[in-house]
């Protein structure tokens, strides 16, 4: 496994297209696009990195499994009323469904169905709070309380968010949205900018692996059902691509992370800013394929215990 990390980080490094870093938050233009790392934690307890597996980043995006979990953790199936469960075929801020579909986003994933996850754990408590509650979730999946939120990040995001403002006002007017546009913002921005290293994500994944002997965050059903989402729809309009070059189920952000599940085996994380056409890290895409590839991990494979 280390050689095979190290030798992916080895292929990324050297790659003449890196793809492009977002700048429509401006602290992430910022960051430098010739980073990698890569971390693999294992169900039976090891840990193998490469590259910048140690550098923190914005997770943006992968926060939403966590806020899924949360939210879920705090209503159920009740959820569900409010927000669907089906690939949207749209970039991950599209409010073009929302109007035809009287304000149920598609799916907990794409923006303004992660506006309702945050929505629903935030409801009844203080954005202070909330984000406290979620701290504490991926503190304890990482095992690990230096983990922070990054407040120029969210702040950076707030004052340009015009899209997601417009998406949360989109959501009050049909009824879905309680807590208030600021508050929900202010909160769901924030998520975004927890700052992890591959390592840090790479364990705080850990609670996706289905695997008996390992104490769980979450249920068992409710594992397997946030694992489907991923699958189906944690890349967005490159969902598809994403399961059949890599055949597993993944979440991504426009930092550059990318969290993938090999249920029953393991919780990878990769890491590289630059981005393709759908918002979805370039590098760690490709990384992730090689690594499928090499391993022969996949959900659509027969499992080699
Ligand atoms: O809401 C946004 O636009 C960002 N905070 C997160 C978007 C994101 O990470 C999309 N992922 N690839």
């Amino acid at each position: 496994m280390q050689d095979l990390l190290t030798e992916i980080a080895e292929v990324a490094k050297t790659s003449p297209d890196k793809g492009q870093v977002a700048t429509y938050i401006p602290e992430l233009a910022k960051i430098d696009p010739e980073q990698f790392g890569i971390c693999v934690a294992t169900s039976d307890g090891n840990v193998y990195s490469a590259g910048d597996a140690e550098t923190p980043f914005s997770i943006q995006s992968v926060s939403k499994v966590f806020a899924l979990a949360l939210a879920l953790g705090k209503v159920g199936d009740q959820l569900w009323r409010r927000v669907g469960r089906e690939p949207s075929g749209l970039s991950f801020d599209s409010i073009l469904l929302l109007e035809r579909e009287n304000g149920v986003p598609r799916n907990p994933f794409i923006n303004a169905g992660a506006l309702v996850t945050t929505d629903t754990y935030l409801s009844g408590y203080s954005p202070k709070e909330a984000l406290g509650e979620l701290l504490r979730f991926v503190r304890s999946a990482a095992d690990d309380d230096s983990i922070h939120i990054n407040e120029a990040v969210a702040r950076s995001e707030i004052a340009t968010g015009h899209r997601n403002f417009s998406l949360a006002h989109y959501l009050a007017s049909c009824g879905n949205m309680n807590a208030g546009v600021d508050k929900v913002l202010g909160t769901y921005c924030h998520q975004c900018a927890v700052e992890m290293s591959c390592r840090q994500l790479a364990l705080a994944g850990r609670f996706l692996v289905e695997r008996d002997d390992m104490p769980g965050l979450v249920s068992k059903e409710r594992r397997r059902r946030i694992n489907a989402l991923m699958m189906t729809c944690g890349h967005y309009d490159g969902s598809g691509d994403f399961a059949f070059r890599v055949g597993l189920p993944g979440k991504s952000g426009v930092g550059g992370g990318i969290l993938a599940i090999a249920p029953g085996r393991a919780s990878i994380a990769v890491w590289s800013p630059g981005l393709n056409q759908y918002g979805n890290s370039k590098l760690g895409t490709e990384a992730m394929e090689m690594f499928a590839q090499k391993t022969g991990w996949s959900v659509f494979g027969a499992p080699q215990f």
